[in-house]
């Protein structure tokens, strides 16, 4: 398979963690390398349901190797409880998953900065998942970060803890009027969560470099999606990390030559969940009739997700951005009663018509979607297997994606069941 990066192509929740675990059959390692337990990523084997935030998908697959890479902001509390999710459900983490000794952690103090700085934001608040992710990378940003190897360390671990705590007390207590954390409290809660963790640690860099030498396939895992990222998403309304494709190298170090090509994930339809722009967003009583067809609603957080039609500037910029070689289409099947089906082709800007994404929530605000209507298909397309069987206003439908953001199908998906994955002939998923 060689080297491929999946990413999301709009506001997150495209399908990822699914497609991830279709693909990982081609792969040796799968390795998230942005983002934290923001991320919900579900999949569906038979009629078993994993929601995974911070292990990639690929751990549902036996014998294949999960890597959480240094661009990711780890709860290590979090991670436990996932770690124990699977394992209650037969699934062998030990061993097989491994932590990047330079991730930054989150603490609970984090969870608490985010949260008071979304309060304190009133209308403006950015609609996080309240996960402390914002506040950590700021700490990366700031140098003042506790890392991994960090937690590892007795002596270490307990006098980085004080100088941030010297630090975030004063900003909770002097600015927003909360009260103090506690070292010992976070330490004696920590650092035994740190020792239970000490096997799992690692090089990500080397393991993973040594891998490519001897022609292993890396998958790496997105979270979060294009719109979402910090650089190249819809600033401020974004999350902290680079989830573009550029982050899976900075976010593993592993070099871009190495890269052999980009899958984007598409969600046939559009959702955002937290606040910004969907310049595509259904009416309310239309969008509570996709969510529910859909089950749109956080993974993460259980929030209902804002729904819209299919906007092709949105994923024809994706496409761009991360160097996408090949598409796959999630949730087909919502749509599959619809009579007519509305793909937004272009934006129309006081009177302009845009069809580069504009990158500016000012301009965006006043964006209003040009669309083009197709065909629905009015057919239950879940029970199919095959990409012939699929009605040929599906195709038309698919083939009016591709032309517009310019990228071909690789796989389309018409059901939540890992069985519900379909791979296109004659598009090879990866053009390495
Ligand atoms: P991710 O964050 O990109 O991994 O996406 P999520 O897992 O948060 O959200 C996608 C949701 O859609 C999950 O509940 C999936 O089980 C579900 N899903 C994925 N693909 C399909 C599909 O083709 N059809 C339907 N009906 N559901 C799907
Ligand atoms: P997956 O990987 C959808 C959104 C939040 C909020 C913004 C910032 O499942 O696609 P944060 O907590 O990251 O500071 O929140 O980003 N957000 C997501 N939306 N899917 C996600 O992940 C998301 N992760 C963060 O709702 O608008
Ligand atoms: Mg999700």
């Amino acid at each position: 398979m060689a080297n491929v990066v999946i990413v999301g192509t709009q506001w997150g929740d495209e399908g990822k963690g699914k497609i991830i675990d279709f693909v990982t059959d081609d792969a040796d390692y799968v390795v998230r390398f942005q983002g934290g337990s923001n991320a919900g990523h579900t999949v569906v084997i038979g009629d078993k349901q994993y929601i995974l935030h911070l292990i990639p998908s690929g751990i549902l697959h036996p014998g294949k190797k999960c890597i959480i890479g240094n661009g990711v902001v780890l709860d290590i509390a979090d991670l436990f409880a996932e770690i124990k999710g699977l394992e209650q459900k037969g699934i062998t983490v030990k061993g097989r998953l491994f932590i990047s000794q330079y991730a930054h952690l989150i603490f609970p103090y984090h969870k608490a900065m985010d949260k008071i700085k979304e309060e304190r934001k009133g209308l403006n608040k950015i609609g996080t998942t309240g996960r402390g992710i914002g506040p950590a990378y700021m700490d990366k940003g700031g140098r003042s970060g506790i890392r991994m190897a960090d937690i590892l360390d007795q002596a270490l671990f307990k006098e980085k803890l004080e100088a941030n705590l010297r630090e975030k007390n004063e900003i909770l207590n002097k600015i927003y009027c909360l009260g103090s954390f506690q070292t010992s409290d976070i330490f004696n809660e920590y650092f035994p969560l740190g020792q239970e963790l000490r096997d799992y640690v690692c090089d990500v860099s080397w393991i993973l470099n040594d891998a490519i030498a001897e022609g292993k396939s890396i998958l790496f895992e997105g979270a979060q999606g294009t719109l979402l990222d910090v650089d190249h998403g819809t600033y401020p309304y974004v999350t902290s990390s680079n989830s573009t494709a550029g982050g899976a190298c900075t976010g593993t170090g592993v070099g871009p030559t190495k890269i052999d090509s980009v899958m984007g994930v598409v969600k046939a339809y559009t959702t955002r969940v937290g606040e910004g722009p969907l310049p595509t967003e259904f009416s309310p009583e239309f969008g509570e009739k996709i969510r529910a067809k859909g089950e749109e609603f956080g993974a993460t957080t259980g929030r209902p997700r804002r729904c819209g039609w299919l906007d092709t500037v949105v994923t024809g910029y994706a496409v761009m951005i991360n160097g996408i070689t090949s598409l796959a289409v999630t949730k087909l099947d919502v749509l599959d009663n619809l009579e007519t089906i509305k793909i937004c082709v272009a934006y129309d800007y006081r009177g302009e018509r845009l069809t580069k994404f504009p990158n500016s929530i000012d301009v965006l605000k006043e964006c209003t979607p040009v669309y083009e209507e197709v065909e629905g298909w009015m057919t239950d397309t879940t029970q199919l297997t095959h990409y012939d069987e699929f009605p040929s206003q599906v195709k038309a439908f698919l083939h009016r994606v591709e032309e517009l953001v310019k990228a071909k199908v690789a796989i389309i998906s018409n059901g939540p069941k890992r069985s519900q994955t379909i791979r296109v002939s004659n598009h090879p998923m990866c053009n390495a």
